[in-house]
């Protein structure tokens, strides 16, 4: 008799997996949670049509030629030119509720593969598979990847893309029939990684439409794949990209996949966020401390450091209410510009003649803690380290790699490299009272070869430094780590299981901001997102925007500051007020749901956090461009509970909708500091008029449930002191 199929569900997902066929198990089913799965495998079983083979052809989890499968292949490697097709039989299969663990082997191949698929509380698929070589010779790997078959609904891809100071910019395809395959060859994550692979019904938006999307979660090169096949086949899946040689299994060794991670949402993107940050947040590990205001010294001083200055700054920064004082780039050995100095991980003399005590004593007194940059994985050739070990430097032989901002790579799967560096960073946390580092990581791995064999290094090197974090973890685990990588370039799962903050973008415009911000938090949760106040005129677009779109919107993240606050346009007063509402804001926006309008004007966003009670939210109306309408039309305010009534008012001090309604209009009647108040079925429904806003203002809007039994009447005017949200009624025409 056939074995029954495993049905895993949690979550309000299920999964649902044949394992009739003679190889590996089909999945029939991922999507909403199903009660019962009654005769499924029979109702959705294809009708054998006998082209690639007679019989039946399903999509495994790891697809293969032998079964009839002729799309991107699961598995793909050879033992010197023969083995090169498997097929794989169950040996032992073992479920509970929520987890699978497939193993299977295949006699004549002599490979071994496991699966291993939990299906986490939050609804989303975790997996990954590992391969065995268990016969003579080596085993030359060149791509393992699960893959996840999708209903044929999905008609339309969003992955996505982007470049340095503008990472992951999303784009949308057609899924048509034919292959869609995302690869990053760059060595780290990268900025335009798919990111998040999604295969949505036509149209899908942040609240409407069914997806399905997968994260490979790999800080190395990687591979995601979206196929539709002319046989009613569809399948989203992914993998590392291994370079030519770089896996070669010997007798007995095994290669393990990156984890794949898996959500499915009936609600759009805002459903699949949920999924991913409840999952995020259940981790034992995920920061739970109030995430501390940073100043990071980068925009403000460049490589311009001494401790008169960065007293100074360090003083501005406690005025303003930060709470983590970073010292970033140029601290150490030559490294006076970035042409010099990187592997070299002793204070510099010559700037720091007392050494970085000093500082940290002031920042220290000032109540702050202190964090300082790294670059770990780094080496100019012009340093100490590389003059002394110039064979650490990656490379594919004799040839060296050109250079990327003056620099090379560290062979860090060499042990003598990898230990030096572990005790340099080991002795300047142990030396100092270090509460957090800033790990950078600003080239891709181009030739990153082991230079002693030549072979290609990047699997290794990747998994080195996620040896190296764990490691100084074991050692200082009270340090929090940020994954920087020349601003959002290592933005993955499986670096954010060994650091506490990315940094999104080394853009800190808050008009690039905004959509940086959104998509990032598409998977990752505000908390980890670092976002910084830059200067009035941000340094790398050259725009002049006010403090409150600038601080408006770096609120929605972890808040950080990186503006030179002894300069004279520094306004720290209502620098502080931002800070200040930050503070009190914090607790609900790293805790609360993530939600996005669905909004027809492209001119605005609407992004907000509702409590997980519901209790309250707080809701920015974001413009980035001019609106088509003018007035502009109305947007909802999602998520809030249908059933309770809300007051709904401008919050200060983001309460100013600074536009040209004052020159040409009246007043917005409900923003004033009175506001409205709403059912939240209302408000989910009808919504708020947008103000009149010029291009790069966001107006900030607070929602707060009214006791339970409360009239729904308008409430007395509560402003007080500071409260300037009826400045708009002033027509100065
Ligand atoms: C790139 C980072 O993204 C910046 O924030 C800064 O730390 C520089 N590197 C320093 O070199």
């Amino acid at each position: 008799m056939a074995p029954d199929p495993i049905h895993l569900s949690a979550g309000g997902v299920s999964l649902v997996l044949d394992r009739s066929g003679p190889g590996l198990p089909v999945v029939v089913y991922w999507g909403a949670a199903l009660p019962e799965i009654g005769d499924l495998g029979t109702a959705v079983a294809p009708q054998p049509i006998g082209f690639s083979v007679d019989g039946p052809v399903g999509v495994s989890l790891v697809p293969e030629q032998s079964s009839g499968w002729l799309g991107y292949p699961g598995i793909a490697g050879h033992r010197e030119g023969r083995d090169w097709a498997t097929a794989f039989a169950c040996s032992e299969v073992r479920h509970g509720a929520a987890g699978v663990r497939i193993s299977a082997v295949d006699p004549v191949a002599k490979l071994e593969l496991t699966i291993t698929l939990e299906l986490l509380p939050a609804g989303i698929l975790r997996g990954r598979a590992a391969l065995t070589n268990n016969g003579p010779g080596t085993y030359w790997l060149e791509h393992l990847a699960l893959l996840l078959p999708v209903p044929e609904r999905t008609a339309e891809l969003l992955d996505f893309t982007g470049h340095h100071l503008r990472e992951r910019q999303p784009q949308r395809t057609a899924f048509t029939h034919g292959m869609r395959v995302r690869e990053n060859r760059t060595g780290r994550t990268g900025y335009d990684s798919a990111f998040l692979l999604c295969a949505g019904t036509a149209g899908f938006g942040n609240r409407h439409g069914e997806v399905w999307a997968l994260h490979t979660a790999f800080s190395g090169g990687a591979r995601s794949i979206a196929e539709r096949t002319y046989h009613g086949h569809s399948a989203i899946g992914g993998g590392e990209l291994l370079l030519p040689g770089e896996v070669g299994l010997a007798q007995g060794q095994t290669y393990q996949t990156p984890l794949l991670y898996a959500g499915y949402s009936a609600t759009g993107l805002d459903g699949l966020s949920a999924r991913f940050h409840t999952m995020l947040r259940a981790r034992p590990h995920h920061p739970s401390s109030p995430r501390p205001v940073v100043v990071n010294t980068w925009e403000a001083v460049y490589f311009d450091q001494s401790l008169e200055r960065l007293t100074a700054l360090a003083g501005a920064a406690a005025t303003v209410g930060a709470e983590r004082f970073v010292l970033d780039d140029g601290w150490f050995g030559s490294r006076r510009d970035d042409t010099s100095g990187l592997g070299d991980w002793t204070v510099s003399p010559d700037v720091w003649p007392d050494g970085l005590t000093p500082l940290i004593a002031v920042v220290r007194g000032l109540g702050m803690e202190f964090g300082l940059w790294v670059e770990p994985e780094m080496i100019n050739p012009d340093s100490e380290l590389a003059r002394a070990h110039p064979d650490w430097i990656m490379a594919t032989g004799a040839r060296q790699p050109r250079t990327a901002r003056s620099q090379q790579v560290l062979d860090l799967a060499n042990p003598a490299a990898f230990d030096h560096i572990l005790k340099r960073l080991d002795a300047l946390l142990t030396d100092h009272d270090i509460a957090y580092l800033k790990w950078d990581h600003n080239r891709d791995l181009v030739e990153a070869g082991h230079p002693a064999s030549g072979r290609a290094g990047v699997h290794d090197q990747t998994l080195a430094v996620y040896r190296l974090l764990d490691e100084l973890r074991a050692r200082h685990p009270r340090v929090e780590i940020e994954s920087c990588s020349s601003g959002g370039g290592r933005v993955d799962l499986e670096i954010l299981e060994r650091t506490d903050r990315i940094w999104a973008s080394d853009c800190i415009d808050a008009h690039e901001r905004v959509p940086i911000q959104r998509w990032t938090s598409l998977l990752v949760p505000l908390e980890l997102i670092g976002s910084h106040i830059g200067a009035p005129a941000s340094h790398t677009t050259h725009r002049t925007l006010p403090l409150s779109m600038r601080a408006g919107t770096a609120i929605l993240g972890h808040l950080g500051i990186e503006w030179d606050l002894t300069a004279p346009d520094a306004d720290l007063t209502e620098l502080a007020a931002w800070v200040a509402l930050y503070k009190e804001l914090r607790p609900l926006l790293h805790t609360g749901t993530l939600v996005h309008a669905d909004v027809a004007d492209p001119a605005f966003a609407v992004t907000g956090v509702v409590a997980q009670d519901r209790s309250e939210a707080l809701y920015a109306l974001i413009s980035t461009g001019t609106s088509a309408s003018y007035p502009p039309g109305t947007v909802t305010l999602p998520g809030l509970d249908p059933d309770r009534v809300y007051h709904v008012r401008p919050q200060p001090p983001g309460d100013v909708p600074d536009g040209n309604a004052a020159a040409w209009g009246a007043a917005l009647p409900w923003c004033t500091p009175r506001g409205v108040h709403l059912h939240g079925v209302t408000l989910g429904n009808a919504g708020l008029r947008l103000p009149v806003l010029y291009p790069d203002r966001v107006l900030l809007v607070r929602v707060s449930a009214l006791p339970t039994g409360d009239a729904p009447a308008v409430p007395a005017d509560p402003a007080g002191p500071g409260f300037s949200g009826s400045d708009i009624g002033r027509v100065t025409r």
